[in-house]
């Protein structure tokens, strides 16, 4: 079974480069059906999410070739407008083919994303979007349909700044007739990424990064080449693991900006982070960090996929932080396995409180989901003796070679066992 042994108590010391965006590949990967020919995207993490999206694209008929971290879809010809169930259950984002299909063939069949470990993760601003854009929904035998010869234009409010659901809306709207505004549209780096590489296809899209996208439909786009905005969650993730297990280390291929919170929030704590001339960031431990508390909430806030990285920090920081999960309802599934090293924490309601600790004391330890992987891992940098975390396939679905970064840092970490095993159990 796949699993990471790590000898905690290690500092860090070097440089680590962080990949391309996963949560802009996906619905770039995606947005590569809005034309015929090949599209080129280039940084795109090596990642179990992104094998599953290259198989939804090769399953509906386009053709996908991959070469360490460059994506080729050739989407001329779209054999089928209904990727396979076990291929969108593997993975939601497969949801996100919805739009470019429905934009480009008038149709599109998919399963109904499940949930996941996080939350219901409902679909309902997505459909709504689509609707308002002429769609016909049918929902039946756990699938969804949508149907419509013309997309129009059209305005459409978003109740929450669903990420998923400014990406599926913005990529269905492209190619409609009449111009389309999404309001109290997200505004995470990963729409903006979006926006630019449909805008290389010839798309008119404005206003991505705000709370409002215009979007005018043109008739037809053009394959493009594109590179992918650099990962803000692996570099956090990175910015945390000095933090955590002393020392310090420098961070490569990150936009600054992206990282304002994470960037505040350890300084807050007493941790150095500073730009380099080079863009890069470097970030050391000064002594024991001080408890300080978060609120995740969507872009520019505090990033929910941060939040449990975060809190294996905040287990022995001096003093307590309360954490409070705003975006996702049941994303506390780290705390239970965090306790099993000794982390003091109490959760009431959508925050936890955490009371830090001299220590953490090594355990086996189970990822749940994949940002709760990372945490885990984080946590047995700095617990005393041996920590197994185990089901590390989740860590594989949104970090590229992981474990192999950190040793490279000084991590005393190895892999045991291997994802495929885990897979098919
Ligand atoms: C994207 O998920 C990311 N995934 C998530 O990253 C990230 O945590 C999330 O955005 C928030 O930033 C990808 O980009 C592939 P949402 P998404 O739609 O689009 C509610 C990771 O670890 N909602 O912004 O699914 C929903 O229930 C993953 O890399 C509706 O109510 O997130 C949730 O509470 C995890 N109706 C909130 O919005 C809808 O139709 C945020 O969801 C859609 C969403």
């Amino acid at each position: 079974m796949g699993s990471l042994i790590i000898k905690g108590g290690v500092p860090l010391h070097g440089r680590v480069r962080v990949g391309g965006a996963k949560n802009a590949s996906l619905p770039i990967l995606a947005a590569s059906l809005l034309s015929g020919g090949s599209s080129t995207v280039e940084d795109v993490p090596e990642l179990l999410d992104v094998e599953t999206m290259c198989g939804v694209l090769s399953s509906i008929g386009a053709r996908v070739s991959r070469s360490r971290n460059k994506v080729t879809v050739d989407a001329t010809e779209i054999s089928s407008f209904s990727p396979p169930y076990d291929l969108v259950r593997a993975m939601r984002a497969s949801f996100l083919v919805m739009g470019p299909l429905l934009a480009r063939m008038g149709c599109a069949r998919i399963a109904l994303p499940g949930g996941c470990a996080i939350g219901s993760r409902p679909i309902d601003l997505h459909l709504k979007g689509f609707a308002a854009l002429g769609a016909e929904i049918e929902i039946g035998y756990g699938q969804i349909e949508a149907r419509a010869d013309r997309l129009e234009g059209a305005r459409v409010y978003l109740d929450f700044p669903s990420v998923g659901a400014t990406e599926n809306i913005m990529m269905a709207a492209v190619l409609a007739s009449g111009t389309t505004m999404i309001e109290n549209a997200a505004q995470e780096p990963e729409i903006v990424d979006l926006a630019n590489f449909l805008n290389s296809m010839g798309a008119h899209v404005r206003g991505a990064g705000t709370t409002v996208l215009r979007i005018e439909g043109v008739p037809e786009l053009e394959p493009t080449t594109y590179m992918v905005v650099p990962d803000r969650i692996e570099a956090g993730t990175f910015m945390i693991a000095p933090a955590i297990a002393g020392g310090s280390l420098v961070i490569e291929n990150v936009v600054s900006e992206h990282l304002k919170p994470i960037t505040a929030k350890l300084r807050e704590c007493g941790v150095t982070v500073n730009e380099n001339d080079d863009g890069s960031m470097f970030v050391e431990r000064n002594g024991r960090p001080r408890g300080v508390d978060i609120k995740t909430m969507p872009y520019p806030g505090f990033p929910t996929d941060l939040q449990a990285q975060f809190m294996a920090l905040m287990t022995t920081c001096s003093g307590s932080s309360v954490i409070t999960e705003t975006v996702f309802e049941n994303r506390f599934m780290h705390v239970a396995e965090l306790m099993r090293m000794g982390a003091g924490i109490k959760i009431d309601g959508r925050s936890a409180i955490v009371e830090g600790q001299n220590k953490l004391l090594g355990a086996q330890v189970k990822c749940t989901d994949l940002r709760a992987g990372a945490a885990l891992v984080l946590a047995g940098l700095a617990a005393e003796g041996q920590t197994e975390v185990s089901d590390i396939y989740h860590v594989d679905r949104g970090y590229e070679n992981f474990h192999s970064k950190l040793a490279s840092v000084g991590a005393d970490i190895v892999r045991v066992g291997s994802a495929e095993a885990e897979r098919a159990v």
